[in-house]
């Protein structure tokens, strides 16, 4: 194992629901320093991936290590005070609390442990109080939302609302970032937009997840690519040798799904 590389990894992952086989004896690995795509129709079972590699989703079987440590039997609070941080498919910000407030809840949703103490009328809390507010601004600012922040979440277009999230995940400094269906509801140039932004942040320390359907959007930014198709892997590897696979062109030229 390369030890210079830390990486998420899930190794013989089965999950069923009810007898329904949703993922199918699954070896993956999402390597730091690069952004990997994970691919494929509806129910394929790509969020049911990111369910069981965040610990939400129990698999019937097989182990997961992030770094080379197990993380099976952790809860999801516990995988993310590790660092596993995930984005979900429908936007869910608070609409009362303005978009920096939104992001700062993310430093103390994202393993920081003295955030509690943001809360206390001390010094120690004004300390943390600023630290917070600090690190969301920063987090605003690498997105190119600086503007924003004291703006509330009605106010932005869906395309801001997305980066919000994302800002609020990075916020507390993640090693993994899971990101599920990013581009859900906007608009091409909302997209590329965010596709170049995601580019952006990606760093040689951060494992970097974009689950998306449309092969074409994570071509254009991804170094590796999964594909999935009812709960097993049938391709994996570089935007042009995963464009090329026979299997890969049947799924997308035979469904037509959104
Ligand atoms: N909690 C659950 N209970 C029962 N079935 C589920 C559950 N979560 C996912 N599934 C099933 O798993 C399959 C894959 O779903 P999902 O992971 O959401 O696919 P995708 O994200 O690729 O569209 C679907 O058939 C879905 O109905
Ligand atoms: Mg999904």
């Amino acid at each position: 194992m390369d030890t210079q590389t830390p990486a998420l990894k899930g190794e013989g992952i089965a999950l069923s629901f009810g007898g329904i086989k949703v993922l199918k004896d699954l070896d993956v690995e999402f390597r730091a320093g690069e952004i990997t795509g994970l691919i494929g129709p509806n129910g394929a079972g790509k969020t049911s991936l990111f369910n069981t590699l965040t610990g939400a989703y129990r698999p019937q079987s097989g182990k997961i290590t992030y770094a080379g440590h197990s993380l099976d039997g952790l809860s999801p609070a516990a995988r993310a005070d590790k660092g596993i941080v995930r984005s979900f498919q429908h936007v869910a910000l608070s609409p009362d609390l303005t978009v920096l407030e939104n992001v700062m809840i993310g430093v103390a949703r994202n393993h920081h442990a003295g955030w509690i103490h943001a809360f206390l009328p001390t010094r120690r809390g004004r300390e943390e109080m600023a630290q917070m507010r600090a690190a969301a601004e920063a987090a605003l600012a690498d997105l190119g939302l600086a503007g924003a922040a004291d703006k509330l979440p009605s106010e932005l277009p869906p395309g801001m609302l997305r980066l919000v999230e994302i800002a609020r995940a990075i916020v507390g400094k993640p090693a993994v970032l899971l990101l599920d269906e990013p581009a859900a509801g906007l608009n091409n140039s909302e997209t590329r937009d965010l596709m170049g932004s995601l580019r952006k942040l990606a760093s040689p320390d951060l494992v970097m997840v974009v689950v998306e359907h449309d092969m074409d959007l994570v071509m254009s930014i991804c170094d590796r690519i999964y594909v999935l198709n009812f709960g097993a892997f049938v391709a994996c590897g570089s935007p042009e040798e995963v464009r090329a696979d026979d299997d890969v062109v049947r799924i997308y030229l035979g469904s037509d799904d959104d």
